[in-house]
């Protein structure tokens, strides 16, 4: 619980919300008043988790969502309203992200296919089934977590094309609900310390010199610019995405630092 109550009395909607950034999403909106239910692929761990949020005294419920599967996706906003009455924020954070082939003519159409299907068009159908009561809230809002892969080649091609097309459905959706009252934002993070890179923290130590503000990121550094833009502080903001990266892409450490080595 913190001072800030932004959100009491809302009711949230997070996909992907067992662990990770959602997760700290979660926490964050709930600690601010919010009602939270997680909806999570993983049914048990979203239930672990909203235990552990009910136990630090926030509302928290849980639902096991495939974001791939239009019926769940119906059925988690159903269980959000019957929950808390209201549907005033979708955050939408499930993704997945397929290891890229070592040749790119060798990518399998089924590991492109599910990029699109649960990075791109799992938002797609979470806000289609959410944006009736979004609207009817008045106060209504969506935040999609995108990722700097969506603006750079960082790898992982499928999904960097998946991240880059929820710019546009940002975009075009915020054109369609702004007269409806809704808001439609994207946050680009960085690389963020989470569950997604278990098995492999070599590579956060390997990367962290590029980040300009020396670290990589945690996942309360990306719940706090949702929190930002899903409140009312952000009641003239739509259509935009917010890089939450630490100076990452606006920064040419790599570029810097050849020239400094080349004396400058
Ligand atoms: N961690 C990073 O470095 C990083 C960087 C940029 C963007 N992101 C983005 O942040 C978001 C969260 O990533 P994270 O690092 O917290 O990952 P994570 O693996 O820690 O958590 C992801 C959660 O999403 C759930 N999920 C996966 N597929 C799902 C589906 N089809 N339906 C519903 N839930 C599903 C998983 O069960 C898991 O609980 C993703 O959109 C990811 O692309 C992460």
């Amino acid at each position: 619980m913190t001072d800030t109550q932004r959100f009491a009395g809302y009711g949230v909607l997070v996909t992907g919300g067992a662990r990770g950034i959602g997760a700290a999403v979660a926490r964050r909106l709930a600690g601010e008043g919010a009602g939270v239910l997680l909806a999570d692929a993983d049914g048990p761990e979203a239930e672990r988790t909203a235990r552990r949020l009910r136990a630090e005294g926030l509302t928290a419920g849980a639902t096991a969502c495939d974001v791939g599967d239009r019926a769940a996706v119906e059925a988690a906003v159903a269980h959000a309203l019957d929950t808390f009455g209201r549907l005033d924020v979708l955050v939408n954070c499930a993704a997945h992200c397929s290891p890229d082939t070592p040749l790119f003519e060798d990518e399998p159409d089924d590991a492109w296919d599910l990029d699109l299907d649960i990075t791109l068009t799992g938002a797609y159908r979470c806000c289609r089934a959410a944006l009736p009561h979004l609207a009817a809230s008045g106060r209504g809002a969506v935040v999609t977590i995108g990722s700097v892969n969506g603006l750079q080649d960082f790898g992982n091609h499928a999904y960097s094309a998946a991240k880059a097309g929820l710019g546009s459905l940002t975009r075009t959706l915020a054109g369609h609900a702004a007269a409806r009252g809704v808001r439609v934002n994207l946050v680009l993070p960085g690389t963020v310390r989470t569950s997604a890179w278990q098995g492999r923290e070599d590579r956060l130590a390997a990367v962290e010199g590029l980040y300009p503000l020396g670290r990589i990121g945690e996942p309360e550094d990306i719940a706090a610019a949702v929190a930002f833009l899903a409140s009312r502080d952000a009641a003239w903001i739509t259509g935009t995405s917010l890089t939450v990266d630490g100076g990452l892409t606006a920064v040419n450490t790599g570029f810097l630092s050849a020239i400094e080595r080349a004396g400058g």
